[in-house]
C-alpha cells in the first residue's frame, strides 16, 4: 500500500461464484477505490472503501450531460501465482484524454494507478484462476469518471468523482472466448463522427449502440459492424476494433486495421497485435481505410483469409460472415485455420500471464 491513501476494509467479505459461472461485468470485488475532486479543495485523500452503493444528488451533471468517461483493463493470476496487469499507464492516459472530452478536470495519472494497484492488493482473492474449461479469466478493472455537481447548467461540473469498481471474469461473449461472429452492416447507423468523441472512452458512445445491436440480433446476426462515410469505410465491431488478414493488392501478405482518425476507439489490444504482429516479420502490418468494396472484392479473389475483432472484454473475436444490407459476405476466418487470430491470441494471453507488469505485495 503507498503513502496517502485511506483503506477501510470490509467487515463482510462475500462469497466468490465458481469462476465457470461468472457473466461479464456481473459480480463484484470487496473493495472499491474513490476519489473526490472539488473545484475549490482540489483532489481528496483517495480511498478503499467496502464495495457498495454510492449517495449521489439526482441533478448530478454525468447523469443530465454525459460528464462521464470510463476505462476497461484487466488484472491476470500469472503462471508463476502472482497478480500481473497488462499495460495499465496506456488505460490512464486515454482516461486523461476522455476526461478532456468530457470537461473532467486533470488527474494524476501515475498516482491514480498506484491506487488502483492498491486496489487489487486488497482484493487479491478475486482475480480469478484459469482453469481447464475458462483459460483466460482476470479481474475486469473499470475505472471511471463523472461529474457530481448537482447543476442543471450544462457547464464544467465544479465537483467530480474518480472512481474505480472490479469484477472477475471469464470469457466475454456467453459462448466463450474465440467463438466466431456473424456481422451486421447498415450504413443507416453511425457510431461516431468525425470531430465528435468517437476515440474517447464515454458511455455516451457505447449507451446507444444498445438498441443497434437488438437489431442485428433480431436479424439473426451477432455483432453491427459500424461503417462510416460514402464508401462504407469498417470502422469498429461492436465493442471492438477490427482487423482483417489479407493478401494485398500487391500480392503480399498484410494485417490491417483502420487508422485512428478520431472516430475509433485507440485500443490497447489494438495497439498491442500491431506491435506484436510486426515482430513477426511474416505479413506487412498496416493502418489503413478499408472498404466494404475492399472487403468484398477480396473475398471474390480469395485474398481474404481472416477478419477478427480485438478488444480488452473479449480478447481476439473470429468473424464468420457480414450481412451488408441485403447482400451476405461470408468470411473464410475459421475454414483458413484463424492462423493469424489464434497467434494474436496465444501470444497476447501469453504475455499476459507471464511477461507484463507484476503487481507486488
Ligand atoms: C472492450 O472490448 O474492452 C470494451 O470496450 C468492452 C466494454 C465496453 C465492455
Amino acid at each position: 500500500q503507498h503513502e496517502g491513501i485511506e483503506v477501510s476494509l470490509t467487515q463482510d467479505p462475500r462469497p466468490k461464484s465458481p469462476v465457470e459461472d461468472l457473466t461479464f461485468g456481473a459480480e463484484y470485488s470487496d473493495h472499491m477505490l474513490l476519489v473526490n475532486w472539488t473545484k475549490i479543495d482540489g483532489w481528496d485523500t483517495p480511498k478503499i472503501v467496502p464495495y457498495g452503493n454510492l449517495s449521489l444528488s439526482p441533478a448530478l451533471s454525468a447523469l443530465h450531460y454525459s460528464t462521464e468517461c470510463f476505462e476497461g483493463m484487466k488484472a491476470f493470476k500469472g503462471v508463476d501465482g502472482r497478480v500481473r496487469l497488462f499495460r495499465p499507464m496506456e488505460n490512464m492516459k486515454r482516461l486523461g484524454r476522455s476526461a478532456v472530452a468530457a470537461s473532467l478536470p486533470e488527474f494524476d495519472k501515475e498516482g491514480f494507478l498506484e491506487c488502483i494497484k492498491d486496489l487489487v492488493r486488497v482484493d487479491r482473492d478475486w482475480v480469478p484462476q484459469p482453469t481447464e474449461t475458462i483459460k483466460h479469466p482476470s479481474l475486469y478493472i473499470r475505472p471511471t469518471f463523472i461529474g457530481t455537481e448537482p447543476f442543471l447548467g450544462v457547464r464544467e461540473p465544479h465537483n467530480s468523482l474518480l472512481y474505480c469498481i472490479t469484477s472477475p471474469v471469464g470469457p466475454y461473449f456467453k459462448t466463450g472466448t474465440f467463438q466466431p461472429v456473424s456481422l451486421y452492416a447498415d450504413p443507416a447507423f453511425i457510431r461516431a463522427w468525425p470531430g465528435g468523441v468517437g476515440e474517447s472512452k464515454m458511455g455516451g458512445n457505447y449507451g446507444p449502440t444498445i438498441r443497434i445491436q437488438r437489431i442485428a440480433e433480431a436479424k439473426g446476426y451477432t455483432q453491427v459492424l459500424w461503417l462510416f462515410g460514402e464508401n462504407h469505410e469498417l470502422t469498429e465491431v461492436g465493442t471492438m476494433n477490427i482487423f482483417v488478414h489479407w493478401i494485398n493488392e500487391d500480392g503480399d501478405p498484410e494485417i490491417a486495421t483502420p487508422p485512428l482518425s478520431g472516430t475509433i476507439l485507440p485500443g490497447v489490444t489494438r495497439l498491442s497485435l500491431l506491435e506484436l504482429a510486426a515482430t513477426w516479420g511474416s505479413h506487412k502490418v498496416v493502418e489503413r481505410t478499408i472498404t466494404m468494396d475492399d472487403v468484398r472484392k477480396a473475398v471474390k479473389e480469395n485474398r481474404l483469409k481472416e477478419m477478427f475483432g480485438a478488444g480488452t472484454a473479449c480478447v481476439v473475436c473470429p468473424v464468420a460472415k457480414i450481412a451488408f444490407l441485403d447482400e451476405h459476405l461470408t468470411i473464410p476466418t475459421m475454414e483458413s485455420g484463424a492462423e493469424v487470430a489464434q497467434r494474436c491470441l496465444k501470444e497476447l494471453t501469453d504475455i499476459q500471464v507471464c511477461i507484463t507488469t507484476v503487481l507486488h505485495f
